[in-house]
């Protein structure tokens, strides 16, 4: 028996390892890749290369041809050069194309290295009759996203930002890794509004009129409820996971379907730790994005933007830039100073605002008022003018939060909250202390006229072995916008959805 188990293992484990490494060899290395086997050694000067991209430009003369191609991989466009015009005859903007060709080193100090194209194949032509849309000319943002919504990614403008996207999750997964957290995966489809604002999606089916999970069911404004269950069992938890709100917002920072990045720590019983770690992880993911050249890469896309609008006209409208020394300021404020960022309480905040105001420092739309919460101009004003950087606002007034936040310690009407503000955006993470004492708990959800049943469930979690704690939620687009110097908080996500708007 054993003999002949062993016998029919035998084949497949030679069959899944040459599978695995049959995979990936068949692979044609990324331009980002070539570039970095250039780098390390690994290809050399009259080299033999296959590059699979698309076709930026060609440009065609009478004895040489020259065309530009990018697959992507980075925002590196790499330049094909035919001494064969006729190669080169049937290309056109828009194309995929295999091309095999000579590597060769230039004198360009930009572009050190090209290929000489020997063969081309195209792989996805482009119609006569319809033209490549994203030619070199200037497409605003707008227009790529009403008209070519699926299209956008190949502008390096959007890709880039989907390229920040991924190397900023790497970052944060690594941040969390190696602090002892666990990446969890609480659900979409929840049966309560955890924020309890009413701007939950309700989830129906269109089969039937009857509620298909038997009761009300949303989509997840803030997974927190459920990383607080998941807490009490793994102790310091994270999730990266789409939220929804139903806010009939149309400002550049508000989404009606975001990513939110979440965090509850176990055995947290001061809101300070909770900020430490908030700071710790934004520190940390723009020292490793800055370490593996990102920032200098959204800077040098920046400038050529810059250059683009200052010698053709063509760009964004200035007031909808965020400028290369704009992003260097953001960043220098995150990651250039040592000392913690301030934290400020939000009585302190408002003393200073309705001091800015009555002194003419400062002139608001809207009148600072204790009892009305913070405007987004407020924490404009906050974080961007007096303090020109991030800003912790704690400790709000206990009406203007959700009910799971722990009340401060009496007589104070406040709940041990925070908000991080940064400049230009106002808001950027939102957390608390949660309320942790089972009979505290079940009389602030009965004042908030939450139904006990629904939420019984959580209640459970302050009845065995109950432990204080605390998270927070970050808006990932928003980090996104502020690192990669987006203006529209639509260009920091793949398919935007907001108020009317739901496109492909
Ligand atoms: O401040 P919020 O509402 O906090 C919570 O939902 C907590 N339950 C999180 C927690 O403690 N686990 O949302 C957190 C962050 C905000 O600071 C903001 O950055 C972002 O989510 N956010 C939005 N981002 C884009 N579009 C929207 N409509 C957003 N609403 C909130
Ligand atoms: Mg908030």
């Amino acid at each position: 028996m054993f003999r002949r188990s062993a016998l029919l293992l035998r084949p497949l484990r030679t069959c899944f390892s040459s599978i695995r490494s049959s995979n990936f060899s068949s692979l044609t290395p990324t331009i980002n890749e070539l570039f970095t086997k250039i780098q390390t050694g690994k290809l050399q000067d009259g080299q033999e290369v296959t590059v699979h991209a698309w076709v930026r430009s060609v440009r065609k003369q009478k004895r040489i041809a020259f065309a530009q191609v990018l697959d992507g991989s980075s925002e590196r466009l790499l330049q094909l050069v035919f001494l064969d015009v006729g190669i080169a005859a049937d290309l056109a903007p828009g194309m995929s194309v295999k091309v095999n060709g000579v590597l060769q080193a230039t004198k360009h100090p930009t572009e050190p290295w090209e290929v000489r194209a020997e063969s081309v194949a195209v792989v996805g032509s482009v119609p006569a009759e319809e033209p490549y849309p994203i030619q070199k000319k200037f497409m605003t943002q707008e227009h790529l996203r009403r008209d070519l919504p699926a299209i956008r990614f190949r502008t390096n403008a959007v890709a880039t930002n989907m390229r920040l996207r991924s190397k900023t999750t790497s970052a944060v997964s690594r941040f969390f890794e190696d602090n002892g957290f666990f990446q969890v995966h609480p659900p979409i489809v929840t049966s309560s509004d955890c924020e309890g604002a009413g701007e939950v999606f309700t989830v129906v089916s269109e089969a039937s009129s009857m509620p298909f999970f038997g009761s009300k069911a949303y989509l997840t404004v803030s997974t927190q409820l459920h990383l607080e269950a998941l807490v009490m069992g793994l102790a310091r938890v994270w999730t990266l996971t789409p939220a929804f709100r139903a806010e009939k917002s149309m400002t550049s920072r508000h989404l009606s379907e975001f990513w939110m990045l979440e965090a509850e720590i176990g055995f947290a019983d001061s809101l300070d730790q909770i900020m430490s770690i908030v700071e710790q992880l934004i520190r940390s993911i723009a020292t490793e994005l800055k370490e593996k050249g990102e920032l200098d890469k959204i800077v040098t896309l920046k400038r050529a933007q810059e250059k683009q609008k200052e010698t053709t006209g063509e760009g964004e409208d200035a007031s909808e830039v965020v400028t290369a020394d704009r992003v260097l300021a953001r960043w220098d404020s995150l990651i250039g100073k040592e000392a913690e960022w301030i934290r400020l309480s939000y009585k302190d905040a408002i003393g200073i605002l309705k001091e800015a105001e009555a002194s003419g420092i400062a002139t608001f739309d809207v009148p600072v008022d204790e009892n009305e919460g913070l405007a987004s101009e407020h924490e404009k004003w906050l974080a961007g003018t007096h303090v020109k950087g991030p800003v912790f606002v704690t400790q709000y007034p206990k009406s203007l939060k959700p009910f799971y936040m722990l009340p401060s310690p009496l007589p104070s009407s406040t709940v041990e909250c925070f908000d991080l503000l940064v400049p230009d955006m106002g808001e950027l993470v939102g957390g608390s202390l949660r309320e942790h004492d089972i009979d505290r708990l079940r009389s602030v959800i009965q004042e908030s006229g939450i139904d006990l049943d629904s939420i019984e469930w959580y209640l459970q979690l302050r009845k065995w072995g109950s432990v204080p704690h605390g998270g927070f939620g970050l808006g990932f687009e928003r980090l996104i916008c502020y690192l990669g110097g987006v203006y529209n908080i639509r260009e920091a996500i793949a398919f935007p959805r907001w108020v009317e708007r739901c496109a492909c």
